[in-house]
């Protein structure tokens, strides 16, 4: 086994000034087509920086000569790019391997390897080392660059090699890209999160914030243009934390209008931390049409007390106030994540929460039950309710939520609404796309191009989704 790095959390945890060097992502020749004939088999679990990251590991591996393998069990290379947000996401990435290790029993030649959030802890990496050292290699979320050379090296070496590091390193620019959708893209803005809520696992996983630098950021969206692209989601933990840490007088609300400018057709940013949303943001985002009217804006809990335990920044009534300033922007659609049965939380406390969805009606909600994580501080806090009435209170929740949800939609019968046209949805033919409030519309319509902005007029409004056509 060779330990090149093993992650600590003591480290993940340190802030300072450091400066990072930007330097540039390159495949010489000779690695080119190194693994030609081989496939591969990526499966991602969690959110869209996973998926970003995905859509370059991709890139790299196809670089590197593989092809994509319809299922594992064909594969001869399988890569997890694995999440730790909550305990669920683990359970599956182990499942998966679970499933792996019987079939690396008969197929001797299959290559394992686990990247991603779960790369970056500890107990995991202590977990692998116990009872998975058959998996090939681990790397973390801070060198994805490094996998050409981990294949290489595996090549030859025959041992478990782990290299993770606790740190952020260099930022990496010029990683390819393999998008998986031809009309839509993610950028990356800023990577790592420093806001530290107490239940969260991500300010280890994921680093120290680093924002890009604005014309990588600016050039990456002009060439979207370019090739036709029409949708561009800006991408971070916190992306309204834009800049702090590298620019004194350029923000996000700069960065926003910049993009807005480029007049590429369709801009969205997540995910927003409420506390960094300034006024000149929601004065961007009322100038400008291109960048939609749709807000991810977590609230996690409608509890001043259980707010300040998350360490949240912000109380109910400053959330409120920000709510309510987006909503004077026409048309806009906020949708929120939620989380229940966090340490101590009681019945009041719950219903305060349920009282401010009542006054928000979110367009959607992302709920969750609270899931304690390793070295985290609320990991710490005492948890005395019990697994049965956190379910209840997550059914009590989505069952208000989902009401709104179905409110909302039915705000928009009879209504033209402008959609993205993302593809055909059926067998008849129909189309499928998403609305300029990011809602799911199914349509009917003749001879339609697809990746193309039209109007919709809706039909049908359902929980998750609208039904339209065009006459
Ligand atoms: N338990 C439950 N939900 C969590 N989230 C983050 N950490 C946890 C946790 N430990 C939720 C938050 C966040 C979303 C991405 O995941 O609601 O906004
Ligand atoms: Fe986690 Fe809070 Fe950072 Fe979001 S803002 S990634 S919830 S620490």
């Amino acid at each position: 086994m060779t330990i090149m790095q093993k992650p600590s959390y003591k480290e993940a945890k340190t802030r300072d000034k450091r400066e990072y060097q930007k330097v540039f992502f390159h495949i010489s020749d000779d690695k080119k087509n190194l693994f030609k004939g081989k496939t591969y088999y990526l499966k991602t679990y969690g959110c869209q920086m996973n998926e970003h990251d995905s859509e370059n590991i991709v890139a790299i591996l196809e670089q590197l000569g593989f092809r994509s393998a319809l299922n594992y069990e064909e594969a001869d290379f399988v890569l997890l790019n694995t999440c730790s947000i909550r305990e669920n996401a683990h359970n599956k990435a182990f499942g998966l391997l679970g499933r792996l290790k019987h079939l690396k029993e008969t197929k001797k030649d299959l290559i394992v390897g686990i990247c991603g959030c779960m790369a970056q802890e500890e107990g995991v990496i202590q977990e692998i080392l116990n009872k998975y050292q058959w998996v090939n290699f681990v790397f973390g979320t801070h060198n994805i660059y490094r996998l050409p050379d981990l294949l290489i090296e595996n090549k030859t070496s025959h041992t478990q090699q782990i290299e993770v590091f606790s740190r952020e390193q260099d930022l990496v620019e010029d990683m390819p890209v393999k998008r998986e959708n031809k009309y839509k893209a993610y950028v990356n803005i800023i990577y790592g999160c420093d806001k530290f809520c107490t239940y969260c696992i991500v300010p280890y996983t994921r680093g120290k914030q680093r924002s890009r630098e604005k014309e990588d950021i600016l050039k990456e969206i002009e060439e979207l243009k370019k090739e036709n692209y029409q949708e561009v989601t800006l991408l971070g933990q916190n992306v309204n934390a834009y800049g702090k840490d590298l620019y004194a007088d350029y923000k996000m609300e700069n960065l926003l209008e910049d993009v807005a400018k480029t007049n590429i057709p369709r801009i969205r940013f997540i995910t927003s931390h409420p506390w960094d949303f300034t006024d000149q943001m929601v004065e961007v985002m009322r100038k400008y049409p291109n960048i939609m009217p749709a807000i991810h804006l977590p609230v996690q809990s409608g509890s001043n007390r259980i707010l300040k335990l998350m360490g949240r920044r912000y109380t109910k009534e400053q959330y409120l106030e920000l709510f309510h300033k987006l909503k004077t922007i026409p048309n806009m659609a906020i949708s929120t994540d939620i989380i229940v049965g966090f340490p101590g939380e009681s019945e009041d406390d719950f219903n305060e929460t349920l009282d401010l969805c009542h006054t928000c009606q979110f367009d959607n909600a992302f709920t969750f039950i609270y899931s304690p994580r390793e070295n985290t501080p609320a990991a710490k806090l005492p948890d005395t309710i019990p697994l049965e009435e956190k379910e209840r209170r997550l059914q009590r929740l989505n069952q208000i939520v989902n009401q709104y949800f179905k409110e909302k939609n039915e705000q928009l019968l009879e209504k033209e609404v402008e959609v993205l046209v993302e593809g055909i949805s059926d067998k008849k033919n129909n189309y499928f796309g998403y609305t300029n409030t990011n809602k799911l519309i199914n349509f009917t319509g003749k001879n339609i191009k697809i990746g193309s902005i039209v109007k919709v007029k809706v039909t049908e409004a359902k929980t998750w989704s609208l039904d339209g056509k065009i006459d």
